[in-house]
């Protein structure tokens, strides 16, 4: 440390620093004329000093903070005049410290900050930032120019800016809520959520601002997540090929660097920092059925009957709007909704759980009891001069709470409790952008309280939607008695992930969006999100039959499965559309309850280990240059394929099979990886493909989660010669208790030889499935079956059935052989 100051007293003493800086026009000053803005460049470093695992580096002026997180992860934060903001971040609450060595260096020309992974290197005579892998001294990122900034007269502060080498190879994945292709080279984006109608293909900005990207070149990945919630902006080559930038309108400039080398490690590190989602009730796996709006009564009732009467499973119906009392949040339309209690009852006796919406915006109405608690407590948002923050949505003159007040989230989160004791399973926030009608939004002069860190709009907009659901979930949770809280939320920021699951906004019943939807839920699992799902059918317009067949196969494989439609299109549930359409959307929505236990596992993967749930293709081979373009196939955690049919009229197509080997879900044919394959897809046919070696388990069709007792668990178990491992994770499904591990993680590992098959198993945790069996499928041995022994004894009882062989074994089991 003697020496660290010794040497900033010297490199202090030999340079002074000048600021470069650059005279650039202001073309949108319209009143005094354009006038020029200083953009200010950090300069030559000339001073250092280090605190434990942080390093400042500074220009004389302007100061660097280099603190290494992990030995993957490094935050850079910069201080335009050398003092830094508070510490406090809406998306990372707790910078968890993972690294115990690291080093720092001077060399003639730079300083090197080391951990065992990677290294980050400051020029001294320039000041730019790169990051490179120790091992194979690959250089991941590097600064094109020094960060650099420029004055806020009106506000204060400063517009950030930071400027990468964008490498001519290197292709961009991320960003959660866009729309268009998944390689987002050569693009230019915007972050401040919005209400977007019918937004189209590349429309930008979305409803959700996620400053998370990752790049990959020379088939290595890194991540940055640039923790900044003004409105940023990103430029992966568009305006200049050769550079990747990404400023904000405020706030600091502070970004992670996440190394990777595999895209999978970095999304992983990112939720180690962002946190992933809890385990949601096991309910809001199945499929919910919504439209605008469900009323009165009798109608809910009628589509709880039309789901039970024609056997199609469905576990929510959700209220819209209209349930309430003139728009006013927390009220009942009582001669819609006479008996809310009774009706919620009846609907969960026929395991139909009740979700309904509140938005923000809160009926000016001094005899409206939340309006008046509001107004009393000083909860609404108000403006620079004290006015109120008045705007209208629909119950017209509105004012708003100010989610980013600890005192308002936990007012806020009291609000749900007649709803909870009434028996409503589940809230849905929208409009929390938050959308005004008219202007939009929020004027930029509203102040927020920004849990004590105080800001105007322009600092608070971004994370509005997620403090919203944030104060809905915590509310949940307390007045649910810790089961599980089931929210849904349109807006968020970069961590909204621990409070809630997503939809994708008011999308179009158009093919096209139904490839947006494709990409966008792959990408906001990809950036952090994974609980996401389109409006299926989608929202406004009228899809035919086949568009939202085709739907319903692709929503199977999304995480979350909600059919929606606006007011003013004609009636749209799984039965709308006559045969053959409603036989194959109920054996699309069969089949996501026979996977349930394999998606509540994939889940769990998620939620513990930080795996995103939808992987794209170039997640999966992020080496093969031709993934960064094939964008319409996911696997859903990693053993099932989806290659969803996203073209009018196609009874065929080309699916492309990652390395190794795949069945046809269908038909077990078998077909080798890396290659190209020209697959049938008649309507009732959505390409499915499972990985060599996986055990994919099944419960029975029910008509909603947990209908039926589980007497047995049928294991589909698909033949390799190379070792593969799967999960099943089972837990009460609805309370905490796996927090204090109640909870069972079986691993499965098969492997097989041209004579035999071994099936192992491992468990972990305290919880016991009441089931006692399993029911084994064997599918695609390549040898005849003369002996199978279970822990050394054998089983006599065993036939073949289709190819497939079929027998039974106690759960308990530990090695399986299945013998030629
Ligand atoms: C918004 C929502 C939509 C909802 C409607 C009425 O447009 O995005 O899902 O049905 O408002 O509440």
């Amino acid at each position: 440390m003697e020496e660290l100051n010794k040497q900033n007293k010297e490199t202090n003493d030999i340079n002074t620093g000048e600021v470069v800086e650059e005279i650039v026009q202001h073309l949108n000053n319209p009143v005094s004329g354009p006038k020029p803005i200083v953009k200010k460049y950090l300069s030559t470093v000339t001073q250092i000093h280090a605190e434990g695992n942080k390093f400042y580096f500074s220009d004389g002026d302007a100061r660097v903070e280099v603190r290494v997180v992990s030995d993957e992860i490094i935050r850079i934060r910069l201080a335009p005049h050398g003092v830094f903001l508070d510490d406090f971040s809406y998306a990372v609450p707790v910078v968890d410290q993972k690294v115990t060595t690291f080093k720092m260096e001077e060399q003639e020309l730079q300083y090197l900050i080391s951990t065992n992974t990677i290294t980050c290197k400051i020029s001294k005579n320039d000041f730019h930032i790169s990051f490179i892998e120790n091992q194979s001294q690959m250089v991941m990122s590097e600064d094109e120019s020094p960060m650099h900034w420029e004055e806020n007269i009106e506000f204060g502060g400063y517009y950030v800016y930071a400027t990468k080498k964008c490498l001519s190879e290197e292709n961009f994945y991320g960003l959660g809520d866009k729309s268009g292709n998944m390689n987002l080279r050569g693009r230019h984006f915007q972050n401040w959520n919005t209400d977007a109608y019918s937004f189209g293909w590349d429309q930008d900005p979305l409803y959700r601002t996620i400053p998370f990207y990752s790049g990959v070149h020379h088939g290595a990945a890194y991540g940055i997540f640039f923790d900044n919630t003004f409105r940023s902006y990103f430029d992966f080559g568009k305006e200049d090929n050769s550079k990747t930038s990404f400023w904000a309108d405020g706030g600091e400039l502070q970004y992670y660097y996440i190394h990777g080398p595999h895209l999978m490690d970095v999304v992983k590190r990112y939720q180690s920092l962002t946190g992933t989602h809890p385990m949601p009730p096991k309910w809001a796996l199945g499929y919910h059925q919504c439209r605008w709006s469900y009323y009165p009564e009798k109608k809910v009732k009628e589509i709880a009957d039309g789901f039970r009467s024609r056997n199609i499973p469905c576990d929510a119906i959700y209220l819209d709007i209209d349930y309430m009392d003139g728009y006013r949040c927390f009220t009942w339309n009582k001669s819609h909704f006479p008996d809310p209690k009774r009706m919620i009852k009846e609907l969960a006796n026929q395991g139909i759980k009740t979700v309904v919406m509140i938005d923000p915006g809160i009926k000016v109405d001094d005899n409206y009891w939340v309006f008046k608690e509001g107004k009393e407590n000083n909860y609404f948002c108000r403006r620079s001069d004290d006015y109120f923050m008045e705007g209208h949505v629909w119950p017209g003159r509105c004012q708003f709470p100010d989610f980013t007040n600890p005192a308002v989230r936990e007012w806020w989160g009291k609000l749900y409790k007649e709803l909870v004791d009434i028996g409503v399973a589940g809230v849905w926030n929208d409009m929390n952008e938050p959308a005004v009608f008219g202007s939009g939004t929020f004027p930029n002069d509203v102040r927020h309280n920004y849990d004590g860190y105080r800001g105007s709009h322009r600092k608070a907009h971004n994370i509005y939607g997620m403090q919203m659901v944030r104060s809905t979930y915590d509310g949940l949770k307390k007045l649910m008695r810790n089961k599980r809280p089931f929210t849904i939320t349109r807006a968020g920021y970069s961590g909204m992930q621990r409070y809630g699951c997503v939809w994708t906004g008011d999308n179009v019943a158009t093919w096209e969006h139904l490839k947006i939807g494709n990409i966008q839920c792959q990408r906001m699992s990809i950036s952090g999100v994974p609980f996401c799902g389109t409006d299926i059918g989608g929202f406004s317009g009228e899809p035919d039959g086949e568009l939202f067949t085709r739907w319903i196969q692709l929503g199977t494989f999304s995480p979350f499965m909600r059919a929606h439609s606006a007011g003013d299109t004609a009636e749209r549930e799984p039965w709308s559309f006559g045969e053959p359409y409603t036989s194959i959307n109920r054996t699309y929505i069969e089949l996501r309850y026979r996977l349930m236990p394999y998606l509540y596992s994939v889940f769990w993967e998620h939620h513990r280990y930080g795996f995103p749930i939808l992987r794209p293709l170039v997640m999966l081979e992020q080496e093969n240059a031709g993934n960064a373009y094939r964008q319409d196939e996911f696997t859903f955690g990693d053993k099932i394929l989806v290659c969803p049919v996203l073209e009018q009229g196609a009874v065929s197509r080309m699916v492309y099979l990652p390395k190794g080997k795949w069945f046809n879900f269908w038909t077990h044919e078998v077909l080798t990886g890396e290659s190209e394959h020209n697959i049938q897809a008649p309507l009732d046919h959505m390409p499915l493909f499972v990985r060599a070696g996986s055990v994919i388990p099944e419960y029975p069709v029910m008509q909603y989660v947990g209908e039926k007792n589980i007497d047995e668990v049928l294991l589909n178990v698909y033949y390799s010669e190379y070792e593969v491992n799967s999960f099943l994770y089972e837990d009460h499904g609805d309370t905490f208790a796996y927090e204090q591990d109640i909870y069972s993680e079986k691993k499965f590992s098969v492997k097989g030889t041209s004579y035999q098959l071994t099936i192992e198993q491992s468990v972990e945790g305290l919880y016991t499935p009441n089931y006692e069996w399993y029911n084994y499928k064997v599918i695609g041995l390549p040898f005849n079956v003369n002996k199978i022994t279970v822990d050394d004894r054998d089983v006599t009882d065993y036939q073949l059935e289709n190819n497939c062989l079929r027998f039974r074994s106690n759960k308990n089991f530990t090695s399986i052989k299945i013998y030629n």
